[in-house]
């Protein structure tokens, strides 16, 4: 039987939610669903206000412009990232400077992360690996020295914490996926978190094509016009009541990913211990969301060994982030032809992500733990 990587888990809630919004005859953004839940997500986050976006990416860009982030500055990140979000710096006309990570947790690296900052770098943008927090006392203080803003890439890390804070909610700002493949999914979504006022009314206004039409919903102006430079970053009210249902259900869906991201770590502990494999490290202070299960192999060979074995019998696995610092892109113009991140390439070239939603049954972990274990200690000793 094949064992699918991902599949969301979607119900009878969800399908009647979307089937309302539908018959509500309201389908446009911004409406009475989208204030609902930002209200909802503000609140599980802590933040005063929620953003929803089209998807994390959007978010990003709203909150770099809503920074002031602008042409010429730079914005730090690791390498091992999502490309959106080199993408969203891009648009802003500044430039994306990639940093090592971290061997343990593959979260940015903060003594790197300020190796390389200039009278330029205006933002951190730090990523929270498989729902797990980067060390944000490190890069609070990082960001306190040199003047910079904190922006969170929370995309993977709904309903995780760092010494009892959501991320996404600790820096300046901070952003959260729906994406299908996320803990919780509306097809394609996100939202921007902040408690900073001014930061969240330019990007509300960023959103909505640089106009204040939020504040003309809410009754606060007669007419909207045009303010500032934006674009079209809403998320439609049918989308927002299929990620209500998902929000309702946090708690639920977190905690059966737990259970299974737990018994992968136990399952798995033996070929950690063997050498084979290493297991992904939780620092103390994180409370995480179970999103993803990777382990490293001990060589990039014994990684494609293990995907390519999984995949033949039906098991879909697969490897992460390609560090965007050895993209053709970034090589071609940003010219990072000669930046060397050794981490970032060792964990890339042997990192695999192994099947993990909430409705995985779990006598299908303990099948891919059997066939990691086969694949493992059947491979040569020079593998
Ligand atoms: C760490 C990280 N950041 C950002 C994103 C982008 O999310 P979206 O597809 O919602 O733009 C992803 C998506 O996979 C991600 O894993």
């Amino acid at each position: 039987m094949r064992i699918p990587f991902h599949r969301p888990s979607i119900g009878a809630a969800e399908i009647e939610a979307v089937v309302r919004a539908l018959e509500s005859g309201r389908l446009g953004g911004n409406g009475e669903v989208c204030r609902r839940v930002q209200a909802r997500l503000a609140e599980i986050a802590g933040v005063e206000h929620a953003l929803l976006t089209p998807n994390a990416t959007q978010a990003t860009e709203l909150a770099l412009l809503a920074m002031g982030v602008s042409s010429g500055e730079e914005v730090l990140l690791p390498s091992f990232a999502y490309v959106g979000q080199a993408n969203a710096i891009l648009a802003c006309g500044a430039r994306p400077v990639f940093c090592e990570i971290d061997r343990a947790t593959l979260n940015l690296d903060p003594a790197d992360a300020e190796r390389r900052v200039t009278a330029r770098t205006r933002v951190v943008l730090p990523v929270h690996y498989a729902g797990v927090a980067c060390d944000l006392d490190a890069l609070g203080a990082l960001a306190e020295r040199h003047g910079l803003r904190l922006l969170e890439d929370a995309a993977q890390a709904c309903g995780s914490r760092w010494r009892g804070r959501h991320l996404g909610a600790v820096g300046d700002a901070g952003f959260l996926s729906f994406h299908e493949t996320k803990n919780l999914a509306c097809g394609e979504g996100g939202a921007l978190l902040t408690s900073d006022d001014a930061l969240f009314r330019a990007a509300e206004i960023a959103q909505e094509k640089g106009t204040d039409r939020n504040a003309f919903l809410r009754g606060r102006v007669e007419r909207y016009t045009w303010h500032a430079r934006g674009g079209g970053h809403v998320l439609s009210d049918v989308l927002a009541a299929l990620l209500e249902v998902q929000l309702a259900r946090l708690a639920e869906l977190t905690s059966r990913r737990l259970e299974l991201w737990n018994l992968y770590h136990d399952g798995l502990a033996e070929l950690d211990a063997d050498g084979f494999i290493r297991r992904p490290d939780v620092p103390e202070q994180c409370e995480h969301n179970g999103h993803l299960y990777a382990v490293r192999a001990r060589s990039p060979r014994l990684r494609d060994r293990l995907l390519d074995g999984l995949r033949r019998r039906g098991i879909e696995a697969t490897f992460h982030f390609q560090p965007l610092h050895a993209s053709p892109f970034a090589r071609e113009h940003l010219g990072t032809g000669d930046l060397r991140l050794p981490v970032t390439e060792e964990a890339a070239a042997t990192l695999v992500r192994l099947p993990l939603f909430a409705d995985l049954p779990r006598e299908d972990v303990h099948r891919v733990i059997d066939e990691v274990s086969a694949l493992c200690r059947s491979a040569a000793a020079n593998v």
